[in-house]
């Protein structure tokens, strides 16, 4: 048993090149002068042979045709067991759709995010007769896969946009937005590609982990407003951002985990560009900058 994690997306919603933006980033990975990304998705096993996605993006059809792995071993046969999703943001949800050709999967979520779909009649197009869902109580461990075994947590966020009322609380630790805590011989990991901050829990949760993926969606709080893109900081999306004081980069100096992946990336960051000086500030922390394709295995 080994823990084995591809990276499927690498970018936030959107992508890179999001459809409709016109910024450096995207424009660059237009021309093909940088690598395009496409959205938040990560494929996961603990033996090889059966996989579990974490996050369902709007790309997971080119993602997985795009990944041996997970390609039919027959006829009807995958070795897809699950999927699950650690909110409900369009980013994460909307390649449940691309997944309703009469496909056995169980679909993990917590209850409140299996709510969320529930009340939306356009996911009934996976049948209940083929896609069981499952909904998982907060840390407390089930098995994701055979010989893989998961956890969630509550990190801070917030609800989906689509779900956003008068008053929006950025910061909110419950079931809309979790965490992930993956287990394979001996091996611990993590996948958080939403977190607003990192609070105590939170880093002693982490410390001494061997790998966590995590939210890398911001540089800097005031990127996009800085960019002209959004009037929206980074807190107010609820993402923490990389830099800065109470940025992940300092919030993980002292974790002692060996290997940390940033993933999540919006099209704004400039991390996203391999000559940037804040690439080289991410990497000289002794940070890696998640693409698409990238695979882990401990
Ligand atoms: C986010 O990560 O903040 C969301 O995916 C934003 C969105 O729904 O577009
Ligand atoms: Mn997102
Ligand atoms: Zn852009």
């Amino acid at each position: 048993m080994t823990l084995h994690a591809r990276i499927l997306g690498a970018a936030a919603g959107g992508g890179l090149p999001q459809w409709n933006c016109g910024c450096t980033n995207c424009n660059l990975a237009r021309a093909g002068a940088i690598p395009a990304q496409t959205q938040s998705s990560v494929a996961v096993s603990g033996n090889g042979r059966d996989w579990a996605i974490l996050n369902a993006s709007p790309d997971i059809r080119e993602q997985m045709a795009r990944t041996p792995e997970l390609h039919p071993t027959g006829l009807r046969d995958l070795p897809l067991r699950s999927v699950l999703v650690t909110n409900g943001d369009i980013d994460h949800v909307a390649g449940l759709l691309v997944l309703r050709e009469s496909q056995s999967f169980t679909l993990f979520a917590t209850p409140e995010i299996h709510a969320v779909l529930g009340a939306n009649p356009i996911f009934d197009a996976l049948r209940p007769d083929c896609v069981t869902r499952a909904p998982v109580a907060l840390d407390t461990p089930f098995e994701l896969a055979p010989e893989l075994s998961a956890q969630l947590f509550a990190v801070p966020g917030k609800v989906p946009l689509y779900l956003e009322g008068e008053e929006v609380v950025t910061d909110l630790e419950g079931e809309q937005t979790v965490g992930v805590e993956l287990r394979a011989g001996g091996s611990r990991a993590f996948y958080i590609p939403g977190c607003a901050k990192l609070t105590p829990a939170l880093a002693a949760r982490l410390k001494g982990a061997d790998l966590v993926m995590f939210d890398g969606t911001l540089w800097s709080d005031d990127e996009m407003i800085a960019a002209g893109l959004s009037a929206k900081t980074g807190q107010r999306m609820g993402h923490i951002s990389i830099s800065g004081p109470e940025g992940s980069l300092a919030a993980f100096e002292r974790l002692g985990v060996p290997k940390r992946i940033f993933v999540h990336m919006n099209n704004s960051n400039p991390a996203l560009r391999p000559d940037s000086e804040e690439r080289a500030r991410i990497e000289a922390a002794g940070w890696i900058i998640g693409q698409d394709g990238m695979e882990v295995r401990l």
